[in-house]
C-alpha cells in the first residue's frame, strides 16, 4: 500500500520528489515531475525527476512498457512514473542528494507534456547562463530554478507572517480601490481611460495613502493592507513601476507605537533576536555623517563637516565654496582600512560626478608627514585643527568635497564612501537597521524655485513648528521639520511613514506651500478636505517596501529577482509584450485619438 502525505491527497502523486527515503523503501509510488537530467548507460536508462521540491532518480532497469516513451522525454518535459522504492547499490548512492540513497524502480511511464526541446529557448538548470533579456522573456522556465522558486516561498511566507504579527495586534486588512484618483507620492502617475466617461481618467494609486486616511476617519482604529502600487518614475535596480507595500496605518499613534509594530515584523522576517530595537538617528546626524538619509551602517567611513577650517585657505578649490555659503566635508580613510594609488585617486572623480561633484581633494599622512593631492596647502595647525574638529587621526588619507550646493557634497561624499566600502571590502556581513526621524517637512527646488514634500503632502509637521510652518516664507518652511520617520537597512529605504495632518487649518496651508492654487486643491483634494472637517482622530502610519524587504532577506540584487513577474528597467513586461498599442476598437470605445 503506497503511504499518503496528505498533502498529496487527490493529486496525481503519491509523494513528491524530494522526500522519499531508504525507510519508504518497498513502497509502490507515483512521481511527477520536471526530466532534470537523462542518461543512457548502454541500455541502462536513467532520469533526474525535478519538483519545486528536489529531485529523484527514476530507474528504468525494470521496465517492461514500451521503450520507445523513453525517448519521448526530453529535458524539461513533464512525465509522471509509476515504480517502487529500491535501495541504491552502495556505489550509486549520492550523498549531495537528500534522496539520494534511494531510486524508483519504474513499472509504469506517462509522458504529461513532452517539452519541444528543439526550441526551448535555454534550460533553466543549464550551465550557461541566459541573458537576462531572454530569462525574462521566458519568466515562467526561469522559475522553474530553484533559486526563484525559494524566493517565492520566503516571499509568501514572509506576508503570512506580517499578516500573523498585525493580527495579533488588532489591525484589520482592507483593500482600498485601484482605479482612484491621483494620490502625491512624488511620481508621476499611471492612468487609466473612462469609457463610461469619455475624456476622463481614473490614476493608479501612487500609495493608498488618502483612502487609509479615510478609514481612520471612518473608524477602522488599525488598518493594514499588502497592497499594490503604482509609479511612473525613473526605474532602478530596486525600484518597479508597480510594486508591493505593507501599508500601515493606525489612530491616535505616536511614532513608538508604529516603531515597535516595524520592530515586531523586522525581528520575524530577519529572526532578529527578542532584545533588538531599531537605533535612532536624526535626519541631520545621517546627512551630516553619510551624506545620505540612508546610511549604509555596515561600515564607518564617516563624514564630518569642515567648512569653516578652510575659509583662509589659500587653495581656491576649497575657500572658495567656504566663503560662498558652500560645505566642505572631510572623510578618512585609514590606513588600516585601505591606500590608494595615483590611479585610485584619479578616478574619484568619475565616481563624483554624476551627483553633480567636479572632483575629490585628497592628502595622505604617513608617520606624521604629509604628501600628495592638496598637502602643500596643509600646513601643521590645519592638520591638528582639521583632527581636533573631526576626531579622525593617524596615518591615512584624507578626503574633502566642496560645493556650493550642499546637496552636491552630501551626495558626492556619500556616493564615494559607498563605493570605498565595496572596493575596501569594509561592509560586514549582516544587516544593519535604523530609524531614521525629524525628517525636513520640505525639500526646496532651487531651479524650480518651489518647495516640495519631502515626505508626502498630508505630513504633519512637528508640534513645536506648527506655527513656524503657519506662519510660512521660505525661510520659516525650510526650517520646518515634519513628524516623519523612515526604516533603512543596508543602505536601502525600506520603508517610510509619518504623523499625519489632522488638521484641516494644516492641511489647506501645505497644499498652498506646494503651489496649488484653491481651485486645483479643491478639484483633486476637496472631498479629503470636508472630510477633515467632521471628526479626525489623529493619527499616522507607515509603509513597507515589500519587494525592498524580501529583496535583503534572500540576498538578491535587484527588486526584478523577488516579484514572479517583473518589468525591465524601461517598465516593459517582455514575456506579455505589455504595454502594447490599443485596437483601433478600443480607441474607438475611448473616444481617445493618439496624437
Ligand atoms: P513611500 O513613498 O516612502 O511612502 O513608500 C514606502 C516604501 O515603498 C517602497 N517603494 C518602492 N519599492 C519599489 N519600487 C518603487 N518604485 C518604490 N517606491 C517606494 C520603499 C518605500 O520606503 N504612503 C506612504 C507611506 C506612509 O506615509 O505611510 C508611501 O508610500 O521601500
Amino acid at each position: 500500500m503506497a503511504t499518503q502525505s496528505i498533502g498529496n491527497q487527490g493529486l496525481l502523486r503519491t509523494h513528491t520528489c524530494g522526500e522519499l527515503r531508504e525507510d519508504q523503501v518497498g513502497t509502490k509510488v507515483t512521481l511527477c515531475g520536471w526530466v532534470n537530467k537523462s542518461r543512457d548507460l548502454g541500455g541502462l536508462y536513467f532520469i533526474d525527476l525535478r519538483d519545486k521540491y528536489g529531485l529523484t532518480q527514476l530507474s528504468f532497469k525494470e521496465f517492461k512498457g514500451d521503450a520507445s516513451l523513453l525517448k519521448k522525454c526530453h529535458l524539461e518535459s513533464t512525465i509522471m512514473a509509476k515504480g517502487e522504492v529500491r535501495m541504491r547499490p552502495p556505489e550509486a548512492q549520492n550523498k549531495n542528494m537528500t534522496t539520494g540513497s534511494i531510486e524508483i524502480m519504474v513499472e509504469e511511464l506517462e509522458v504529461l507534456s513532452a517539452c519541444d526541446i528543439d526550441n526551448l529557448p535555454f534550460l533553466p538548470h543549464g550551465e550557461k547562463e541566459a541573458t537576462e533579456n531572454l530569462k525574462l522573456k521566458y519568466r515562467y522556465l526561469d522559475l522553474r530554478t530553484s533559486r526563484l522558486q525559494e524566493i517565492l516561498k520566503i516571499r509568501s511566507q514572509a506576508t503570512i507572517d506580517v499578516r500573523n504579527i498585525l493580527n495579533g495586534e488588532d489591525f484589520i486588512e482592507v483593500e482600498t480601490p485601484i482605479l482612484y484618483k491621483s494620490t502625491p507620492e512624488g511620481a508621476r502617475d499611471y492612468v487609466v481611460p473612462s469609457r463610461v466617461h469619455p475624456g476622463q481618467v481614473y490614476a493608479l494609486p501612487q500609495s493608498p495613502q488618502t483612502l487609509k486616511q479615510l478609514l481612520m476617519i471612518g473608524g477602522a482604529d488599525k488598518y493594514f493592507q499588502i497592497c499594490r502600487c503604482f509609479r511612473d518614475e525613473d526605474l532602478r535596480a530596486d525600484r518597479q513601476p508597480e510594486f508591493s507595500q505593507i501599508d500601515i496605518e493606525v489612530s491616535f499613534s505616536t511614532p513608538e507605537y508604529i516603531k515597535s509594530v516595524v520592530e515586531k515584523i523586522l525581528k520575524k522576517l530577519f529572526k532578529l533576536e527578542d532584545s533588538f530595537s531599531l537605533p535612532v538617528m536624526s535626519f541631520q546626524e545621517a546627512e551630516e555623517k553619510y551624506g545620505s538619509d540612508k546610511p549604509d551602517l555596515r561600515f564607518g567611513l564617516e563624514q564630518r563637516i569642515v567648512t569653516e577650517l578652510f575659509k583662509d585657505s589659500d587653495f581656491a578649490v576649497l575657500s572658495k565654496p567656504a566663503n560662498e555659503g558652500g560645505m566642505i566635508k572631510a572623510m578618512f580613510v585609514p590606513e588600516s582600512d585601505g591606500s590608494f594609488s595615483r590611479k585610485d585617486t584619479d578616478g574619484f572623480v568619475d565616481v563624483v560626478k554624476p551627483h553633480g561633484g567636479k572632483g575629490v581633494a585628497f592628502f595622505k599622512v604617513k608617520d606624521g608627514v604629509r604628501s600628495a593631492g592638496i598637502s602643500k596647502f596643509v600646513d601643521d595647525a590645519l592638520l591638528k585643527t582639521l583632527e581636533e574638529s573631526t576626531g579622525f587621526s593617524g596615518d591615512g588619507t584624507w578626503l574633502f568635497f566642496a560645493d556650493k550646493n550642499h546637496d552636491v557634497v552630501h551626495s558626492s561624499a556619500d556616493a564615494l564612501r559607498r563605493h570605498l566600502g565595496k572596493s575596501l571590502g569594509l561592509i560586514r556581513e549582516g544587516y544593519a537597521f535604523a530609524w531614521i526621524n525629524d525628517f525636513p517637512l520640505f525639500e526646496y527646488d532651487q531651479e524650480e524655485g518651489r518647495f516640495y514634500a519631502k515626505h508626502h503632502p498630508f505630513t504633519m509637521p512637528k508640534v513645536e513648528d506648527v506655527d513656524k510652518f503657519l506662519q510660512g516664507g521660505e525661510k520659516n518652511w525650510s526650517q520646518v521639520r515634519a513628524e516623519a520617520y523612515d526604516v533603512v537597512c543596508n543602505g536601502y529605504e525600506l520603508g517610510g511613514g509619518s504623523i499625519r495632518i489632522h488638521r484641516g487649518d494644516v492641511q489647506k496651508r501645505m497644499f498652498e506651500a506646494l503651489g496649488m492654487s484653491e481651485e486645483e486643491t479643491q478639484s483633486q483634494f476637496g472631498f479629503f478636505l470636508e472630510a477633515l472637517r467632521y471628526g479626525v482622530p489623529p493619527h499616522g502610519g507607515l509603509a513597507f517596501g515589500l519587494d525592498r524587504l524580501i529583496m535583503l532577506m534572500t540576498g538578491a540584487e535587484s527588486i526584478r529577482d523577488v516579484i514572479a513577474f517583473p518589468k525591465t528597467t524601461s517598465a516593459t513586461d517582455l514575456m506579455a509584450q505589455a504595454p502594447s498599442k490599443p485596437s483601433a476598437a478600443q480607441l474607438e470605445e475611448l473616444k481617445i485619438k493618439l496624437l
